[in-house]
């Protein structure tokens, strides 16, 4: 049975969850709709990507006898300066998800919930990923600076560089 505060604390990682997946499905939107499709690809890809990092929230939460919440969310940013401005957004997003995640699991210690421990250790090393992807993402942006070119090509390859993470992931 999961400790009152670690249910509270898990559903408010359910909430975090839902909300990346939204703020990455309206940067894939306005993606889409600028021209940039490689990007789009990306962004949709991370966004069911993180509903699923929501949904497994939801079933651990259930299945040890806690009882999932599922809220509302705010309105995600709608539009964005540039890609550049749409990918800092991401990295940006993900550093605050990683000291969210950081935190659960000092929760978890405090309560000495080792199994929680254990299952959060899962995000742990997904942070780890996501963080070093979108850095990576985000090195070759600022190379790239305002030239269109680099932009194409970017765009290009962006989309490659998330088949290549939904690749590692599936083979978790
Ligand atoms: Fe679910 Fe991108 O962290």
């Amino acid at each position: 049975m999961l400790h009152k505060e670690i249910e509270e604390a898990l559903n408010m990682q359910v909430a975090s969850e839902s909300d990346s997946s939204n703020l990455y499905l309206a940067m894939a939107s306005w993606a889409e709709t600028n021209g940039y499709e490689g990007s789009a690809d990306f962004l949709y890809q991370h966004s069911d990507e993180e509903r699923m990092h929501m949904l497994k929230l939801v079933k651990y939460i259930n299945e040890r006898g806690g009882h999932a919440k599922i809220t509302s969310l705010g309105e995600p940013k709608r539009n964005f300066d540039s890609l550049t401005d749409v990918f800092e957004g991401l990295l940006n997003h993900e550093l605050k998800v990683s000291e969210q995640i950081n935190e659960l699991v000092h929760i978890c210690l405090q309560r000495r919930d080792y199994t929680t421990h254990n299952f959060l250790q899962w995000y742990v090393a997904e942070q780890i990923e996501e963080e070093a992807l979108a850095r990576s993402v985000m090195d070759k942006l600022k190379l790239i600076g305002n030239d269109k070119g680099g932009l194409y090509l970017f765009d290009r390859d962006v989309a490659q560089m998330s088949v290549i993470s939904a690749a590692q992931n599936t083979a978790q």
